[in-house]
């Protein structure tokens, strides 16, 4: 079946279309080492509106289409360089990329946008990022490279670090997994950065056991250590992300054999040191790759059944 869009990561809490794409990611993997991917989306135009900054997901997005022979427009740097400077609404310029683009792709810093977006879009829809709360193709990029490395989805201990209140990469990845049984996640921050009560209940809601911490030691159990950044951008005051960027670092003596996998959605920044990098279960920069072949699954099952 066609995905009409791609607005949260509850909609893959039915697990056979988050498989799907996942096979479908592999073949594409393999297709693309193999002469390269089949052009099955040529005489398309994707467009990318990037409101806040991006790294991996405008560029693997473009890489993605590119690989499948669909062509792109895209916007960067949207709250300076497009209408919304001039106070055009999300719902305007999506009206106009109805009629320039088969299918749009969307990062907005203010919660709830890609809601709007989508309801406006008569063409297919992805989130690309929803203010601190959503980012969904992210996490399913996260699971699948879980499920490559460690083997399953299910019965894992993740430890979340280091600003589970601010990262949506952490939030809907948490939520992703906690339709999957026997999971047990760790939140380890500092007390002002705590995981929101509602992401808690929803996660207990789904089967999922919880605690929280501020310390880092409690990494040592986990099957999966998840980082990220303290998320600058969203912090109302300075003064205090410069206080606590600090805090956290995990650096390589810390990792014990228990642990399977370390991921980051990337950037990284202080949190995790660059010494990490060199171990073997360091799944990061793996992981970012694996997003292309993720995202293209996601453009191809847009079109394709
Ligand atoms: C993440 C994001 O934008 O939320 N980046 C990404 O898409 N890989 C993580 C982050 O910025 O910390």
């Amino acid at each position: 079946m066609k995905l009409k869009n791609v607005l949260n990561i509850e909609q893959f809490a039915d697990h056979a279309v988050l498989e799907q794409i996942h096979s479908l990611a592999d073949k594409l993997m393999a297709q693309d080492k193999n002469g390269g991917m089949e052009p099955v989306l040529k005489g398309k135009i994707i467009a990318l509106l990037f409101f806040e900054p991006s790294t991996r997901t405008r560029l693997s997005f473009s890489s993605a289409a590119l690989k499948l022979g669909a062509q792109i427009i895209t916007m960067e740097n949207g709250m300076v360089s497009s209408s919304a400077a001039k106070g055009e609404s999300i719902e305007d310029t999506i009206e106009m990329l109805n009629g320039y683009a088969d299918a749009i792709i969307m990062r907005h810093p203010m919660e709830g946008a890609s809601k709007r977006a989508a309801a406006a879009a008569t063409v297919p829809y992805i989130n690309g990022g929803d203010g601190g709360k959503e980012h969904p193709t992210q996490a399913l990029y996260d699971a699948y490279t879980i499920h490559k490395e460690v083997g399953r989805l299910d019965n894992l201990h993740i430890a979340f670090g280091f600003d589970p209140l601010q990262s949506r990469t952490i939030r809907s990845l948490a939520i992703l997994l906690s339709t999957y049984a026997g999971n047990h996640f760790t939140f380890v921050s500092p007390s002002n950065l705590r995981a929101a009560p509602d992401f808690l209940k929803q996660l207990r809601d789904n089967g999922a056991t919880c605690d929280e911490t501020e310390d880092i030691k409690t990494f040592s159990d986990a099957d999966v250590l998840y980082t990220n950044r303290l998320q600058e951008e969203r912090f109302s005051d300075h003064a205090t992300f410069e206080k606590l960027r600090h805090v956290y670092r995990l650096t390589p003596d810390m990792i014990t054999s228990k642990n399977k996998l370390i991921l980051n959605p990337l950037p990284r920044i202080d949190e995790v040191s660059v010494e990490v990098d060199k171990l073997p279960i360091a799944g990061y920069f793996r992981n970012a790759r694996n997003g292309v072949y993720v995202r293209a699954a996601l453009l191809y099952k847009l079109f394709i059944d």
